[in-house]
């Protein structure tokens, strides 16, 4: 790959300085913007002016967000949270019988993690074949992107589910919902498409419902209209709360990648839990930015995002955090009850670099000399990975 202006991140160029760096060239400006644009240095240089971290943490519960009869839903994109260029949320709620409309997304996959209630999907995919199922707590559904779908409560209570998008910008640009664009099709083309008379056109929505109230659909899923042709047989459902943890002194993980759901392309998941005072180690992922939702309990969540940037913030139930790839980071658990984080990466496959993993692999004079350490005290360090500390 070349080293040229044309790759921003070997120029240290964020896309905003490309965007202005574009706007400048139909001024005839573009040597000049490019010329004074920020670089990164490879080396420390003295008195070198950085940007700030951005903000990495926003509280998505205590958004206003969208309320309607049938339910509510609150979202973290780009709009409310800037720094969540490749994930953005949403935290929905459905009452019984509540309908989130048939809709596609055009840029974003949508995945999903229950957490009250229980909500029957249906999907289909381009190849004709359709998919009902059913999901409650811990269950976790994945909609590849453009994918037709809608959900529906099945009560008897309200149902709450945290919607992940593989897009930070899923929202303003990307749900197209059916009422939006039947409501703004001409009648005689509905009437020729979907063999309606006009009184039943008359009726249709004429803007975008998005949720409605609904009955309470049957507890045996009704045939779908075509008589279930084609069962779809790549599933859009695992049973994430199911998993066996990976268990460490201080708490567990559920990890949810590709690899145990093969539909799940674009995304990889952890349930975290953490015991009080609990120390997720310090670590790195190479490959994905990280997105977390707090689920219940208390943390701090610390991250070096180099320069000698550092910041830490204290993250409760309802608040979303976001971690640019390659950035340090560690979470400590704080108070009496424990943590429960839901975790999502921008990357089919789950890859971290722990800093106990890494001095361990590393020859024990040089970890002396780099920390000015005896060799007594290098065989203190782990030479194991810690993964979440007692
Ligand atoms: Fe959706
Ligand atoms: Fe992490």
């Amino acid at each position: 790959m070349s080293d040229g202006p044309a790759n921003p991140k070997a120029n240290g160029l964020t896309r905003r300085d490309l965007l202005n760096a574009a706007s400048l060239t139909a001024a005839g400006l573009a040597a000049a913007s490019l010329v004074s644009a920020p670089q990164a240095h490879a080396i420390p240089h003295k008195g070198a002016k950085h940007d700030p971290l951005e903000a990495f943490k926003y509280d998505i519960e205590n958004s206003e967000g969208w309320v309607g009869e049938g339910g509510s839903a609150k979202e973290a994109t780009v709009e409310e949270f800037a720094v969540s260029e490749s994930i953005a949320g949403v935290s929905m709620r459905l009452k019984p019988g509540g309908l989130r409309e048939l809709h596609w997304h055009a840029i974003a996959a949508e995945w999903a993690f229950v957490l009250k209630g229980n909500v029957r999907g249906t999907v289909i995919a381009p190849n004709g074949q359709a998919e009902s199922a059913d999901f409650g707590p811990g269950d976790v559904w994945y909609f590849p992107k453009g994918h037709g779908h809608a959900l529906q409560c099945l009560g008897p209570e309200e149902a709450h589910f945290i919607l992940v998008f593989d897009n930070g910008h899923f929202s303003e640009f990307g749900t197209f919902s059916i009422t939006d664009w039947v409501g703004h099709t001409p009648a005689n083309i509905l009437s020729r498409n979907l063999g309606l008379p006009a009184a039943a056109l008359a009726g249709l929505p004429k803007t975008e419902t998005y949720i409605m109230p609904g009955k309470v659909p049957p507890a045996v899923p009704e045939q779908l209209r075509n008589g279930d042709p084609n069962t779809n047989q790549f599933p859009h459902k695992f049973r994430m709360g199911e998993m066996k943890p990976v268990v460490f002194p201080g708490g567990e993980e559920r990890i949810l990648s590709q690899k145990e759901f093969p539909i799940q392309t674009t995304l990889t998941a952890v349930l975290q839990d953490l015991k009080p005072g609990a120390l997720r180690e310090m670590h790195w992922h190479p490959n994905a930015d990280e997105w977390q939702y707090y689920i219940s309990g208390k943390s701090r969540l610390t991250i070096f995002g180099a320069h000698g940037r550092v910041g830490t913030e204290e993250f409760g139930p309802g608040h979303v955090a976001f971690i640019k790839q390659g950035f340090g980071h560690f979470v400590e658990q704080v108070g009496p009850e424990p943590t429960r984080i839901l975790v999502l990466f921008n990357s089919p496959v789950y890859e971290e670099i722990s800093i106990s993993t890494w001095l361990a692999a590393n020859p024990p004079s040089m970890v002396a000399d780099n920390f000015g350490l005896t060799k007594e005290q290098v065989n203190l360090l782990p030479k194991r990975p810690q993964g979440i500390i007692g």
